[in-house]
């Protein structure tokens, strides 16, 4: 397809913005806020429950208007069209990034080669559904009759992150008489302690690969198939060993029938997948109608951002945020802090989307790009955080910027707990912008000799994302929705291909010789450098093998 390709530090309005950012250097938040009384109503946006208060960012206003020139100008309006319509906007791959679809209401229509595939999509949901059914139930059984009480999911990437995250950000809403399990890792404890206290008689493995030849994930599937035959016998696997996949020969050929294969498309990249079959773990855990819940957060997003002005357009806003620090003020990382017990997995989930998308180093044409693409993402919920790596971000050399996101109400409403919470994440923003000075310490009666170690000095930028009511299914499909199209409104300005992956492929190819050196019974004819040759003879030498 043809794709406007422009240069980011080309764009019209790309000068202004450097004017701006340098006309904003040396002044504080404290000064902005004290300037600008409706400065917290200016920089935010509300949608759907979800209030967005950028107004602790080094920005101004100003700032807000010359990003969304640059959007406009770097055609993230067409961009955004072109999606939707299922033009092959993953331009190295030519294909169409249609994530969209997976949360498409019955009944919409968006049309791929001829095919209508939102109606692909609600077959698969409505299979996925019966089969969830018949395991919650109990009405699946295994090889020896018992009903299903364990899920294992096997998979890696985007076959793993996603189900993980929401399983356990959803537990509160979650069958609490099954156990679920998430084995992603080649090394083989993974697989040995997630397995320890589980009864084959009562397990069902989830093996779930895009493309069904990731080496982890058919290595952990064959242990897996070995756990079985061995404990029920070969008959058995059958009743233990569904698969999600895009490869169905690929599914047949490792002994799954793909009567218990639930299909996707080579149209859902894999770290947009947890919303197709991939989630079908997520479904055993929370049910059909939790899940179409779930699919329902998603899709308002999907509205949101194909019909709101860019002004109010909050994917769109997070994204032009996320350009602001990383290539005006050249911030490389960004903090992910969501105030939610339950949303400890979301920082790693936001590492693959963010830096598998957006860790590239050309544009759509080919071309090097001239400017910093993906920031390092990382995280931890708070207040866990604050008692390990704030002191950093509060006094150290660099500059974080921080994402608090937090919901006004608790899952668990214990004593004050969680008024506690709350006024922590409030209270975290205000000391990272506004920080504290000599005065203020020694007013407070610090002892002179603490005063330089004490000073915080502020203008630490931070976002904060207030969502009213729970974590809900609904909450959880908005929040991922939206950290998706922010990383699609970065790639758009930043000209890059967020929806391919290459720079994995050498270090998988790498991987495949060197196992094969390392297994070899005769000593192998090593060829790499002399580092790496080193490195697999000593550990050729542990393992008593010739070198
Ligand atoms: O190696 C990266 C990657 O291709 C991810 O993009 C993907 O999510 C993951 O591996 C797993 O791939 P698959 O689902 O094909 O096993």
């Amino acid at each position: 397809m043809e794709i406007k390709q422009t240069r980011l530090d080309e764009l019209p309005s790309w000068a202004a913005l450097k004017a701006n950012a340098a006309e904003l250097k040396g002044q504080s938040l404290a000064s902005m806020f004290e300037a600008d009384a409706s400065r917290a109503d200016e920089m935010s946006v509300d949608f759907g429950g979800y209030h967005y208060d950028f107004s602790k960012q080094l920005a101004s206003p100003e700032t807000i208007k010359l990003l969304i020139a640059c959007a406009r100008e770097a055609g993230i309006e067409e961009r955004i069209k072109a999606m939707f319509a299922g033009e092959a906007i993953n331009v190295s791959e030519d294909r169409s990034v249609l994530h969209l679809a997976l949360r498409a209401p019955k009944g919409d229509e968006i049309i791929v080669d001829g095919v209508n595939v939102v109606d692909q999509v609600h077959e698969v949901l409505g299979r996925m559904g019966d089969f969830t059914d018949k395991i919650r139930s109990g009405e699946w059984k295994g090889a020896t009759g018992k009903p299903i009480r364990n899920v294992v999911n096997i998979g890696i990437g985007g076959s793993h992150l996603g189900p993980e995250m929401a399983t356990i950000a959803l537990s509160h809403y979650s069958d609490r008489e099954m156990k679920f399990r998430f084995v992603s890792n080649v090394d083989g404890s993974d697989f040995a302690e997630k397995t320890l206290d589980l009864d084959p008689e009562e397990t069902l493995f989830i093996i779930v690969s895009k493309t069904f030849v990731t080496l982890e994930t058919l290595t952990n599937a064959g242990t897996a198939r070995d756990w079985i035959v061995d404990a029920l016998g070969e008959d058995s696997v059958e009743h233990h060993f569904v698969a999600v996949s895009t490869n169905a020969e690929g599914v047949a050929k490792f002994g799954i029938n793909t009567d218990n294969m639930f299909g996707f498309w080579d149209w859902v990249g894999g770290r947009y997948s947890m919303d197709s079959s991939v989630g079908l773990t997520i479904m055993c855990a929370i049910g059909r109608e939790n899940f179409a819940e779930m699919l329902a957060g998603f899709n308002a997003v999907d509205e949101h951002l194909r019909s709101a002005p860019l002004e109010e357009n909050m994917p769109v806003l997070m994204g032009l945020i996320g350009v602001w620090n990383r290539n005006l003020l050249n911030l490389p990382t960004v903090a992910i802090l969501p105030y939610v017990a339950e949303m400890a997995r979301f920082p790693a989930y936001l590492q693959q989307l963010e830096m598998e998308s957006n860790g590239k180093h050309v544009m759509l044409n080919g071309d090097q790009v001239g400017w910093d693409t993906a920031a390092v993402f990382w995280g931890e919920p708070g207040t866990n955080g604050q008692h390990a790596f704030y002191q950093m971000i509060h006094q150290g050399t660099e500059i974080v910027p921080t994402e608090f996101i937090g919901f006004c109400d608790p899952i668990y409403p214990l004593g004050n707990h969680h008024d506690l919470l709350m006024a922590n994440m409030f209270a975290q923003a205000e000391a990272l912008a506004f920080g504290r000075d000599a005065e203020t310490l020694r007013a407070a009666g610090s002892p002179e000799s603490q005063i330089s170690a004490r000073i915080c000095l502020g203008d630490r930028p931070s976002t904060t994302l207030l969502i009213d009511g729970q974590l809900t299914p609904r909450a959880l499909g908005t929040l991922v929705a939206l950290y998706e199209h922010r990383a699609f409104t970065e790639g758009v300005l930043w000209g890059i291909d967020s929806f391919d992956q290459w720079g994995v492929e050498l270090g998988k190819v790498l991987a495949g010789t060197l196992a094969d050196q390392l297994m070899d019974a005769d000593k192998p004819d090593l060829q790499h450098d002399s580092s790496t040759n080193s490195l697999a003879r000593r550990y050729r030498a542990s393992q008593k093998r010739p070198v």
